[in-house]
């Protein structure tokens, strides 16, 4: 057997007639720049989602960029200024940081869940609340790995401090947080449709999300160079619309996301029952609401890495999501803060690995899994 993490080729044969049918459309009509598709996909997600607007855009990456430069222009600002703070988590994918100082803000890095790896509503207290006067102006909670970040403390942090907050959903579509879909929560949110997520497109892709007016129609413009009117713009904007053919792709494969987190949840649990008594793993909590983007297991006593070795050898791929948190990267260095050390961020670095989590995945292959992470551990 040789395992791979995701298994797009498959997927794509699952469905392969709605695709090519997709793309066979967008071959007839030749509207490559926000085609009817595009359009078609944004309702169809505002659907899902339950919320107002849905706008397609380049990426996840930029759909943060935009999110957070319509927050700072609906305040009257073309960026953010060095001294605006957004606290973040620093256990995330680079992209969430880095969108942060493209927006011109400042990111502050706060320690996060050791349980759920996401961003500890008391650490974002604990630094609002270690400062005198502060210039935080949001908050940028992540749902890693699909699993949702405590909305409601979140949210009533950012109502005593009067911040925004903006959701970064890139791993977690179709996820909720007490039933209510994630990205529709804050203020403005952002969805990756790379292509291993959870809805992927053949190439990238992302979306913005917001039931705000205002903050909606800042972020259409946005994404086509900054004005209402392209030849006479307003703004500094961007060249970061969706492609026509990237939104028929996603649109025919909407129709199965629900489906496929439903059998990301099934392989978790079959993880969780058959890891369960193996001490020196921790396995992650199957909260309600979690899609299980990744299935991230802890690996104890320093044995993460010789793990991972073994399983390759057996032809299982496993993924370190992430080696190293934000706040020790190069590209943050004299451009952010972290508020106290974020200890549990690193060590989670130091013990995380990820398992395959192919929705379609055979029952055999699971067991092949289970059995040899078993063997690992002469269980
Ligand atoms: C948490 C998180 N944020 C942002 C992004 C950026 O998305 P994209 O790769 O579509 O730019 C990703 C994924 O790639 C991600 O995992």
């Amino acid at each position: 057997m040789n395992i791979p993490m995701l298994d797009l080729k498959r997927q794509y044969q699952f469905m392969k007639k709605d695709i090519d049918n997709a793309i066979s459309r967008c071959l007839d009509h030749q509207l490559w720049i926000l085609g009817p598709e595009v359009k078609e996909f944004e309702q169809k997600c505002a659907e899902f989602l339950n919320i107002k607007h849905c706008i397609g855009c380049s990426s996840g990456t930029e759909a943060i960029v935009l999110g957070l430069r319509a927050l700072a222009i609906k305040c009257g600002k073309e960026f953010f200024s060095k001294n605006d703070e957004i606290i973040t988590t620093p256990f995330t994918f680079t992209a969430t940081g880095d969108a942060i100082l493209r927006a011109g803000a400042t990111p502050v890095f706060v320690d996060i869940d050791p349980i759920n790896f996401n961003i500890r509503p008391q650490s974002i207290l604990d630094y609002l609340q270690s400062k005198a006067e502060n210039n935080a102006k949001g908050i940028l909670p992540v749902h890693l790995y699909g699993t949702p970040c405590d909305m409601d403390t979140i949210s009533k942090i950012a109502q005593k401090y009067n911040l925004f907050v903006l959701e970064d959903v890139a791993q977690a579509f179709g996820g909720t947080w007490q039933y209510t879909k994630l990205g529709t929560i804050g203020n403005i949110s952002a969805f990756s449709f790379f292509p291993s997520k959870n809805l992927g497109g053949f190439g990238d892709g992302g979306m913005v999300t917001t039931n705000d007016d205002e903050l909606a129609e800042i972020v259409k413009f946005l994404i086509k160079h900054g004005g209402k009117d392209k030849y006479n713009v307003e703004h500094i904007g961007y060249n970061a619309r969706l492609d026509t053919i990237q939104a028929s792709i996603l649109l025919a494969k909407l129709k199965y996301v629900e489906d496929f987190n439903n059998r990301r949840i099934a392989i978790a649990k079959r993880y969780s029952e058959e890891l369960a008594d193996i001490e020196e793993i921790q396995l992650p909590p199957i909260l309600e609401g979690c899609v299980f983007h990744q299935y991230t297991i802890r690996v104890k006593n320093g044995k993460r890495n010789k793990l991972q070795e073994f399983l390759k050898e057996k032809m299982i791929a496993t993924m370190i999501y992430y080696p190293l948190c934000l706040h020790k990267m190069k590209v943050f260095e004299g451009k952010s803060r972290v508020s106290e050390k974020p200890v549990e961020a690193e060590r989670a670095s130091q013990e995380v690995l990820s398992l395959p989590i192919e929705p379609l995945m055979t029952l055999e292959e699971q067991s092949y899994i289970i059995k040899s992470i078993r063997r690992f551990f002469k269980k």
